[in-house]
């Protein structure tokens, strides 16, 4: 496609979003009072972006004819996901390894409660996407931390020495790990995970390999989807994918459990039926559908917005003494590392930036305590949108001197 026959999309307008449904808006107001409409929250890990028109396009056409009454995915649904694999991740998926859910969080707990008992443990990598620390607990796991060390070059990388070590442990029998790595951008290499993928197999751990963020790679990076490593990798795994990440519609929730061994598929239906079952919405599957099949276009174009606006907050770390980028491979998020700021506490830090800076970030204490004085930041935004942001930063610091 040339550039003039490229559709154009949206991706500048500041939305409105106070008075929405949006949870990360109505947080601010909700925590800091009606005076905070002029925070900017660019935390939770949604986009401020209408979606697809092509998305929508499908949802209109389903609201106008469509009868809600219960649904199933077609085999409509299924061709579209397993072309979306091929193309985007050359991996070969079959529908029958696929289960559909809500969420990849619920999707996780499942799996989770399919291959544990209360009192196993969990292996996660901290500064790691919170929710895990969560269902681990709630399934009354206890956590093994394999932190990742960040490198005096600004690099994250897994310890695997003390990976061996922890796997090693008999009441060890899950891994939750996050490809793209949510908050530290790492895009794991396939070395990297097989050398993951070898401790697991040699340790029987099963593996969760959340790759929410899989269509979202900078250049020069590819993501390695876990079962396109080999048949033996495969067999140990369960990968989840969510089109609700890749095009903004986490509220129609629809994702998927992609579960190559039978075995542990079966184990995971269960696990989801003794729950009530797993479900999935009709507009979700319908939204999902016409992303896969025509909303290529936006997702390219949006890389290209996310990719500048990477360029924007690069720069601002440059010139900005005491804040340093860890500088993302994957997904739409920026992990910025501001110990060089001098704050007392991470409190104090985030203190300033919602007062002083006007900025609501996700606070790296979030992710663990390996996340003290980090900031993460979400990309996906209109780039005036990020620029105002990062001004307030820079004035507000200026003014403390
Ligand atoms: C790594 C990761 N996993 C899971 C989720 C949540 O997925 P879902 O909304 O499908 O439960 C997110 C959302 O930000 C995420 O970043």
């Amino acid at each position: 496609m040339t550039e003039s026959q490229r559709p154009q999309y949206d991706f500048d307008t500041i939305l409105e979003r106070h008075g929405s449904t949006s949870v990360k808006w109505h947080e601010v107001v909700e925590q800091m009072g009606p005076g905070a409409k002029d925070v900017v929250p660019l935390s939770v890990a949604d986009m401020e972006f209408k979606p697809a028109p092509e998305i929508v396009a499908a949802l209109v056409e389903s609201a106008t004819h469509d009868v809600f009454g219960y649904d199933y995915a077609t085999e409509d649904y299924f061709d579209a996901l397993v072309s979306w694999m091929k193309r985007r991740h050359n991996f070969d998926v079959d529908p029958a390894w696929v289960s559909l859910s809500d969420g990849v969080m619920p999707a996780i707990n499942t799996a989770l409660r399919s291959v544990t008992r209360p009192g196993d443990k969990v292996i996660i990598q901290r500064p790691v996407y919170y929710p895990f620390t969560s269902a681990a607990e709630r399934n009354g796991l206890t956590i093994l931390d394999n932190e990742l060390k960040l490198t005096d070059e600004g690099r994250y990388e897994i310890d695997f020495d003390d990976l061996e070590a922890k796997a090693a442990d008999p009441r060890c029998t899950a891994m939750i790990l996050c490809n793209p790595h949510n908050p530290v951008g790492r895009v794991w290499t396939p070395e990297e995970l097989k050398r993951i993928g070898d401790i697991c197999i040699k340790r029987r751990v099963r593996l969760l390999c959340d790759e929410i963020h899989a269509d979202f790679e900078y250049p020069g990076h590819k993501v390695t989807m876990f079962s396109t490593l080999g048949p033996e990798y495969a067999d140990i795994v369960f990968e989840f994918t969510a089109p609700t990440k890749t095009f903004n519609l986490a509220g129609l929730l629809c994702s998927n459990a992609i579960i190559p061994n039978p075995h542990l598929k079966r184990r995971y239906d269960v696990a989801a039926d003794n729950i009530g079952g797993l479900t999935v919405s009709h507009f979700g599957l319908v939204a999902c559908q016409a992303a896969y099949n025509h909303a290529e276009p936006w997702l390219d174009a949006l890389q290209q917005v996310i990719a500048r606006n990477l360029g924007v907050v690069r720069d601002f770390a440059a010139r900005t003494d005491g804040i340093r980028l860890i500088e993302p491979e994957g997904t739409y998020l920026a992990w910025l590392d501001c110990r060089g700021l001098g704050f007392a506490t991470p409190e104090d830090l985030c203190t300033f930036l919602r007062t002083k800076a006007r900025v609501w970030f996700d606070e790296g204490t979030m992710f663990g305590e390996s996340g003290s004085f980090f900031e993460r930041v979400n990309l996906a935004c209109p780039t005036c949108l990020l620029e105002r942001v990062l001004n307030n930063i820079e004035t507000a610091l200026n003014e403390r001197g």
